[in-house]
């Protein structure tokens, strides 16, 4: 097992001290990332003792601690999973031959870039949240909301190390390229699409988690496959963060339709929103917009950049493992192609695309399904209640901007509309402003006492570690 150094101004299992000029060179990144935090971190509780999990070590059982500590002293530290001795690669064209620890120069340009587009998201996110803390729905979610951020800088540093150590000064200017752009910034924005949508409320922050970080998911599941071992092995440490990440959003939306089916009971017309909560038809346009723009994030179906990155053994299948064929050069993919014939869209076309160029949906596939398991299990809660009303992920041609299905239009049943169609009924499908205003009126402003919770969210089952739900996890001090 790696050895942790928790003493040194970066924390890391990396051995960072015997490579005085990458550590210098990290150091010199620090107080800037400490700067980009200060600036585009959570707002309003940069003070406050914080009930986090700090990762200090890659040991299964016991790679974090939780102690309470100023955001801004947060521990951030680089770590990787274990080596896996004489690991080999396990896909692509390279398959068989021993893992990569040095960037193989002809990749070298397309790695970059992989690594600089994962990067781009983790600060991104921490942007688009950071005003959330002002109109939390208690304690309990305000800490889960900044463990998440912190992690989300961990994951950055994460990225930082890879392009520091390998890439020389480019990786450099990629490192101080990734504390200045900003998330919805129409001159420097963010690289992705999703990364650059507002994230105004707490509902959308669920959504967010849920649909947004679990593409994170598959693209570090895909990434740890990579044969440039140390991409491998960091992103399998990742991995462990984001599963927290995505238990926020799962049981966020679970408690909000909790709550929603309580007061749709107690109401004689079943409506949520006389109540004062959120319901389920404007629940069900937040799950559809953010589905489909974290749909999005995986590429385009058809996809040469797709193919290259399998078949330079860059980046996998989500474990690669499962699959008998790790070369792929045989097999198609069948899917239907819209055909688009002067400006308009006249049908679909079935296509076999060759299966390494159709490798985004093979990714996309295991997404909708990991996807779907949430919202079945929503679909119980509200069958148990006693309501007809059922949640819908939409067919993956709705509201898309990447890819074949870009520039076109389609209903939640993936049936083709026209473009004015669309602009007569989007709002029945995604959230309107009113939709947005509504949700905000909710949410005015911080609950800050433990014992409290917003109108619209149950409480959790449990707390933190064993601790009460109404633990004081944040030690607010009003200013
Ligand atoms: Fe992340
Ligand atoms: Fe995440």
């Amino acid at each position: 097992m790696s050895d942790v150094v928790n003493s040194e101004r970066i924390p890391n299992n990396v051995d960072l001290s015997s490579d005085k000029k990458l550590q210098r060179a990290l150091e010199a990144w620090q107080p800037k990332f400490l700067d980009w935090w200060k600036e585009m971190g959570p707002e309003g509780f940069q003070e406050d003792q914080i009930y986090l999990r700090t990762a200090v070590s890659v040991d299964s059982d016991g790679w974090a601690q939780y102690d309470f500590v100023k955001m801004p002293d947060y521990r951030w530290g680089i770590f990787m999973a274990d080596a896996i001795p004489d690991r080999t690669i396990g896909f692509g064209d390279f398959m068989g031959q021993p893992a990569w620890q040095q960037i193989p120069g002809e990749f070298r340009n397309v790695l970059r870039r992989l690594i600089v587009t994962q990067g781009d998201t983790e600060p991104a996110s921490v942007e688009q949240q950071r005003l959330l803390g002002q109109t939390c729905p208690s304690m309990y979610d305000l800490r889960n909301l900044f463990q998440v951020n912190v992690e989300e800088g961990r994951h950055l540093w994460a990225m930082v190390y890879l392009l520091q150590n390998h890439f020389g000064r480019d990786g450099r200017e990629e490192a101080e390229g990734l504390l200045e752009r900003r998330s919805g910034n129409p001159d420097k924005p963010r690289i992705l699409g999703a990364f650059n949508e507002p994230c105004a409320h707490w509902l959308s922050f669920f959504c967010f988690t849920y649909f947004t970080d679990r593409d994170g998911k598959f693209q570090l599941l895909a990434l740890s496959e990579s044969g440039f071992d140390p991409l491998a092995r960091t992103t399998k440490f990742m991995l462990t963060e984001e599963a927290h990440h995505m238990f926020v959003g799962e049981s966020g939306l679970t408690r909000i339709i909790e709550r929603t089916l309580a007061l749709m009971k107690q109401n004689k017309e079943e409506d949520a929103r006389a109540e004062g909560g959120i319901d389920l038809p404007t629940l069900q346009k937040y799950v559809s917009f953010w589905y489909s723009v974290s749909l999005d994030l995986f590429g385009g179906e058809i996809s040469s950049n797709a193919a290259n990155f399998f078949a330079s053994s860059l980046k996998g299948r989500a474990k690669e493992d499962k699959y008998e064929d790790h070369k792929v050069l045989e097999g198609t993919y069948r899917m239907d192609v819209p055909v688009v014939s002067g400006g308009t869209f006249t049908g679909f076309k079935s296509e076999d695309v060759p299966l390494r160029t159709a490798m985004n949906e093979v990714l996309r596939d295991e997404y909708v399904a990991d996807s779907q398991r949430g919202v079945d299990k929503w679909n119980r809660a509200i069958e148990k209640a006693g309501f007809s009303f059922r949640i819908e992920l939409p067919s993956r041609r709705f509201h898309r901007a990447t890819g074949i299905h870009a520039g076109l239009h389609f209903d939640p049943k993936g049936q083709p509309l026209s473009a004015d169609e669309w602009e007569k009924k989007k709002y029945d499908w995604i959230p309107s402003p009113e939709d947005e205003a509504y949700v905000k009126s909710l949410m005015q402003k911080p609950i800050c006492d433990p014992k409290q919770m917003a109108n619209w969210i149950a409480p959790p089952p449990r707390g933190i570690k064993g601790m009460p739900v109404d633990y004081e996890y944040v030690r607010h001090q009003v200013r």
